[in-house]
């Protein structure tokens, strides 16, 4: 690739990937070896509260693998919560990162942009769901989210409301955790909307297409009026990976048309990870839908929409739109998940999905009762340890950890042990050392 800055930037940029390469194939023999357990305390002094993980990153890995500052070496599951897909050190990444941070600015906004921001924006839009034409970037998955709540209140005059689906997770803005079916997570706030739930999908009830679409249309008859949207997670991330099928939503966002309520599609934790770019996709729901947020996998978020959607001017702004190496990386994420045989019943998280699940078949016969519950899809993989109980559920984690394997848990009463799959770059080897970790743990 050519490069702004001349043949010398070129060069030095071989350079440096190629002693980043050498470096991970040795190990990283001369980075320096902290001492974990002070620079812990430290981070918790600093923040004020204790990290989840006794993990801090060197900033060094090779692939599924993460390089802690002390020394040890980790396979990571957990993904920065399914941000790394592409996993550790990922040279294609880094230098597109690279490239991108020796630009003039570390960050964009919404006053002026380079063009790394309209790259992005077109890449996306150009994989996005049908009728999707345009397209808002913003840092978090919660920023993409607090833009679109705006955008349909706006476009719903102003009414308030929002339906959504027990257990959904949302974020952590003061919006998104009043919609969050978390009362935990919003401790000490004021409630300041009204936010309708409805129930998710229970697969165990074969009438639960049928009661979750009565409960919609005693919502819509009772409150419908003041309901500008319903926000969905297709798969839900939070409460556990768990999955619905295509029929179960269908009736829902026909009854939301037809009350005018906008029907928004939170993606942030599936778009890329669901053996399609979009859960909408995958499920064919694009006809249903006006908005849809991502995330994550993005490196940054985004609010795509309908044109006559777009917002009046001064609704949706903000000093910072992303950084811009992450603008660029998220451009190449989307690139290599669409080149790179990813998505389809063929695809490489499929491939990854089957083999997990047949290890976790193996897994629950060889243990009966210790692995159940097994649900998700893609490169995101859910299970259920023992009874589900949360402590048991997070200690199990902490003893796979401290073996060498990060996981992290999902739901609550039952809770449910999540996998992020780092799809990009797992091997069926380290997919079976990591069931080595995890069969050892139970
Ligand atoms: C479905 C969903 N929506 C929104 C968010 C919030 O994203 P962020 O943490 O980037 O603000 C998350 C994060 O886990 C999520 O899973």
């Amino acid at each position: 690739m050519s490069s702004p800055f001349g043949p010398d930037f070129e060069r030095g940029l071989r350079l440096m990937l190629d002693a980043i390469a050498r470096a991970q194939q040795a190990g990283f023999p001369d980075a320096p070896v902290l001492d974990m357990a002070g620079a812990l305390r430290k981070l918790a002094e600093l923040r004020g509260r204790a990290p989840f993980f006794d993990y801090l990153g060197s900033g060094m890995g090779r692939g599924a693998w993460a390089r802690l500052a002390d020394g040890r070496w980790v396979l990571d599951f957990t993904l920065g919560i399914g941000v790394h897909l592409f996993g550790h050190g990922n040279l294609d990444l880094i230098e597109t990162a690279i490239r991108a941070a020796a630009s003039d600015l570390a960050m964009q906004g919404n006053l002026i942009f380079n063009t790394e921001y309209v790259g992005l924006m077109e890449t996306l839009l150009a994989h996005a769901p049908a009728g999707l034409d345009r397209c808002w970037l913003s840092l978090s998955g919660a920023d993409a989210n607090e833009n679109a709540l705006k955008l349909l209140r706006q476009r719903r005059g102003g009414r308030p409301g929002i339906i959504a689906f027990r257990g959904c997770f949302h974020g952590r803005t003061s919006a998104m955790a009043e919609i969050t079916d978390r009362p935990d997570y919003r401790l000490g706030q004021p409630r300041t909307f009204p936010v309708y739930y409805v129930p998710f999908h229970d697969p165990g009830d074969p009438q639960s297409t049928a009661k979750t679409a009565a409960a919609m249309r005693d919502v819509i008859a009772r409150e419908g009026d003041c309901v500008a949207a319903f926000m969905v997670e297709l798969v839900q991330g939070e409460a556990g990976f768990r999955t619905a099928p295509r029929e179960f939503f269908v009736p829902l966002f026909e009854q939301c048309r037809a009350a005018g309520i906008a029907v928004w599609i939170d993606e942030i934790q599936t778009f890329g990870r669901v053996t399609e770019l979009f859960a909408t996709e995958l499920l064919d729901l694009a006809q249903y839908v006006d908005v849809v947020t991502v995330g994550k996998l993005l490196q940054g978020s985004a609010m795509l929409y309908r044109h006559e959607l777009a917002p009046d001017p001064g609704l949706i702004s903000g000093t910072f739109s992303g950084a811009t190496a992450a603008m660029a990386v998220g451009r190449r994420i989307i690139e290599k998940l669409v080149g790179e045989n990813f998505f389809g019943p063929q695809g490489r998280e499929k491939q990854l999905e089957l083999m997990t699940r047949r290890h976790l078949a193996e897994l629950s016969s060889r243990h009966p009762g210790k692995v159940s519950h097994i649900d998700g899809i893609g490169a995101m993989i859910s299970f259920r340890v023992g009874d589900g109980s949360l402590s048991g559920t997070r200690e199990f984690i902490k003893r796979a950890f401290s073996r060498g394997l990060a996981l992290y848990y999902g739901g609550h009463e039952p809770a449910c042990v999540r996998l992020f799959l780092p799809a990009g770059v797992l091997t069926e080897g380290e997919l079976a050392e990591a069931f080595g970790i995890i069969e050892s743990c139970l």
